[in-house]
């Protein structure tokens, strides 16, 4: 990408005036899982931060282990299994790059996203897009998916038993893509991938692994809150290069 693609993109996120540094050299060790000492003991060494806590043990079969893409489309249309079902207008079900290297993944579909029947396609959509562009990423190259695929009526938080019946769904969506890196955007789909309750200032800038085959997950602002907090977004776009880098290792 050119470096004044680049301005024009981080522009679009509102950080004009900002120098893209190349990612570090590729001399940096791989990234591993480890416990929390190894952790610590790495983060000088390779400017990554392993996070212990996420590290997966292997999971049981979920409830959607073994349907395609076009029988788990089909079986999200026709859930029915909280009461978000008599609320939304349509299932948002996830869009993108079935190749896709990255997937992202946010909390649940809002106004827009449920009348389009595709995820972030609002104000925060667009800001993603941008966060994106940024890191060279057009949104046609990634896939994208929440952890709910119904809205929440007036956007409020999800509530447990939508979680837990939704879940898996997008544990089946990550099985079937087998992502090299996911970029989890918000507090709310990162306490439910992580299975933690830790700050999300805590859980950013560290490389957290996902599920029984360990992929790499990097967590930042929903772009939702950047467009409220924009003095964050110098942070979120620390976490992009992160990510990126991330990415670039495995
Ligand atoms: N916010 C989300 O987390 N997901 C969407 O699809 C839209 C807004």
């Amino acid at each position: 990408m050119t470096s004044a693609l680049r301005r024009e993109y981080l522009a679009a996120m509102g950080l004009e005036s900002w120098v893209v540094r190349q990612p570090s050299g590729a001399g940096a060790p791989p990234i591993m899982a480890a416990t929390a000492s190894v952790a610590q003991a790495l983060r000088p060494a390779t400017g990554f931060e392993v996070a212990a806590d996420a590290v997966a043990k292997p999971g049981a079969l979920h409830r959607e282990a073994g349907f395609d893409w076009a029988q788990l489309r089909e079986r999200v249309a026709a859930c029915t299994r909280c009461g978000l079902s008599a609320t939304r207008t349509q299932t948002v079900f996830g869009v993108g790059n079935l190749q896709a290297q990255w997937l992202i993944v946010g909390e649940a579909p809002g106004a827009d996203e449920d009348r389009a029947g595709e995820p972030f396609v609002g104000r925060a959509g667009q800001l993603l897009n941008a966060m994106l562009r940024a890191i060279g990423l057009p949104r046609e190259q990634v896939y994208i998916a929440n952890t709910l695929k119904c809205r929440p009526p007036q956007n409020r938080d999800p509530q447990p038993n939508e979680t837990a019946e939704c879940f898996p769904f997008l544990e089946r969506q990550i099985e079937l893509l087998k992502p090299k890196i996911m970029l989890v955007v918000g507090r709310i789909a990162a306490h439910n991938l992580l299975r933690t309750e830790v700050s999300l200032s805590r859980l950013r800038q560290q490389v957290h692994l996902f599920g029984a085959s360990r992929i790499p997950l990097v967590v930042t602002y929903h772009p939702a809150y950047l467009l409220r907090t924009p003095s964050d977004k110098r942070k979120a776009w620390e976490d992009l290069k992160f990510a990126r880098e991330v990415s670039a290792r495995g």
